[in-house]
């Protein structure tokens, strides 16, 4: 399973890539905002930043939500970066321009995926990863990583090349648990990666190797 990072901000993906695990990186008009980043040069800039910082995929998301539009959009985008790929939302006109991109050899990330019905669609239409919304699935009191189980067994009995890149992701044990149930691909907050890190034995036992090795060398 590869791991892309979920953010805009540049130190994070800085210290994502120090890690030796990152594969990746996506964003969304919200992770945009949060990072302060407006208007159409600047934001096409800090793409260019980002992908400047990774050697993998940069999911870049459109704004329109019509298919010229959407495919406008998307042509412009690819032109900031081989590794750029366009993300389009999951509406009838995004399925579309998925077609469009995909007869056209620019690669997409069909988001806003909260069933396998759109799974299948987003697949049928070219998409090169899905990216399903696990968190925000949980908070509706369904089940977020039963879904990536679902779409990964449609996925792989109908041979299905799109790859599932779990999103939405609030902590570590979403990403265990993605990998358990078959996506290619998680994309977390720094926070998430760090926290698989964590577990109470491992500073336990580092404190009585640390204690031990200075007691029998001083
Ligand atoms: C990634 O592609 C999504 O935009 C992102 O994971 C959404 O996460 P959120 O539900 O925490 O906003």
């Amino acid at each position: 399973m590869r791991f892309f990072i979920d953010t805009a901000s540049l130190d994070h993906i800085k210290e994502a890539r120090e890690l030796g695990i990152l594969d990746g990186v996506t964003t969304n008009p919200s992770l945009m905002a949060k990072e302060g980043i407006s208007g159409d040069s600047n934001i096409k800039a800090h793409y260019k930043k980002i992908c400047d910082l990774v050697d993998g995929d940069v999911s870049a998301e459109v704004i329109s939500t019509d298919f010229e539009g959407i495919v406008a959009e998307g042509k412009e985008l690819v032109k900031i970066a081989p590794n750029i790929v366009v993300k389009v939302p999951m509406i009838k006109e995004g399925i579309r321009a998925i077609r469009w991109f995909s007869d056209n050899g620019i690669r997409t990330n069909c988001t806003l995926v909260f069933s396998a019905g759109q799974a299948i669609l987003a697949a049928k239409a070219g998409a090169t990863y899905i990216s399903p919304f696990i968190g925000r699935v949980d908070d509706t009191n369904w089940d977020g990583i039963q879904l990536i189980h679902q779409i990964a067994e449609i996925y792989a009995i109908q041979g299905y090349d799109t790859e599932i890149l779990a999103a939405s992701i609030r902590n570590s044990r979403h990403i265990v648990q993605s990998a358990q149930s078959g996506a290619d691909i998680v994309t977390c907050p720094l926070s998430a990666i760090l926290g698989l890190l964590k577990h109470p034995l491992t500073d336990i036992g580092l404190a009585k190797f640390l204690a031990d090795h200075k007691k029998s060398n001083s």
